[in-house]
């Protein structure tokens, strides 16, 4: 076998290696977090357009349809970012799933410190906070995307970002489960980042405390973007 032959087969080899350890699946879930966040702050940012009118936002939701238009066609660029997504989740879910059981099989059967338990809030936050935020993807993309359920027959417009939102968002259990969503959202991402940061080798002696912060802080200010929009339409102040 030719010296080229060798590479090319030892590359998906060790990629494969990789996969299976626990650091290569960590790794795997702070790359494909560091995309879903990306994509949470983009969107909140699209979001609270719905400030500044129907206009400006439902032009916003056309634009994301039409960037890249001529040279790529309508809504081409939507789709591979989509694609992005899907992957990103789909390993995502599937790294968390299987460090779960390694987890699971390793776990030595003793008492429990303070520390014990601390991890076990926080792996517990991830496991369910996870299912709920993955149950509320499906739930939204049926209900603001397609628009093939909380709303009245003829009610929902492909398009009308800002009248569907405020439409939606009128039937309260429906307005008051993306908050608690939004809820599970923070938590995952106040640890999550924090938990990504650390796999990817940033955290040191020195920017602990700062890096916890900022992690924090970003969680909490995706939170906050997002909730504003659901209370104000709750509210009466976007209608
Ligand atoms: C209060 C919170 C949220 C509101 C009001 C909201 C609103 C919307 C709206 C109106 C759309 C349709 C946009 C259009 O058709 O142009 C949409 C699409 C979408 N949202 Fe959200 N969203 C929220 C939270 C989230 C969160 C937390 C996630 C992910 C974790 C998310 C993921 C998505 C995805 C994947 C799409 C489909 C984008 C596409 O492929 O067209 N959303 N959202």
């Amino acid at each position: 076998m030719t010296e080229s032959a060798v590479a090319t087969k030892a590359a998906p080899n060790r990629l494969l290696a990789l996969w299976s350890s626990v650091i290569g699946k960590k790794v795997v879930m702070a790359l494909t977090g560091a995309i879903l966040v990306g994509f949470v702050i983009a969107h909140m940012v699209g979001n609270i357009k719905i400030f500044n009118g129907p206009v400006e936002i439902n032009a916003y939701s056309r634009f994301l349809r039409e960037v890249g238009y001529p040279e790529l066609g309508y809504g081409q660029l939507l789709w591979i970012v989509r694609i992005v997504l899907l992957i990103s989740v789909v390993l995502h879910i599937t790294a968390a799933t299987q460090l779960t059981i390694m987890n699971r099989k390793a776990r030595p059967i003793g008492y429990e410190s303070k520390k014990d338990v601390e991890t076990t809030w926080a792996a517990l936050t991830m496991r369910w906070g996870g299912v709920l935020l993955a149950v509320f993807i499906v739930f939204h993309l049926f209900h603001f995307t397609a628009g093939m359920v909380g709303f009245q027959p003829g009610q929902f417009e492909h398009l009308m970002v800002y009248q569907n939102v405020v439409a939606g968002f009128q039937v309260v259990p429906i307005a008051l489960f993306y908050i608690l969503a939004m809820c599970a959202l923070c938590l995952h991402l106040d640890h999550g980042i924090w938990s990504g940061l650390q796999t990817l080798g940033w955290v040191t002696t020195d920017n602990t405390k700062s890096l916890r912060t900022i992690s924090r802080l970003i969680a909490i200010v995706i939170f906050a973007g997002f909730i504003s929009v659901p209370i104000s339409v709750l509210a009466g102040w976007v209608r």
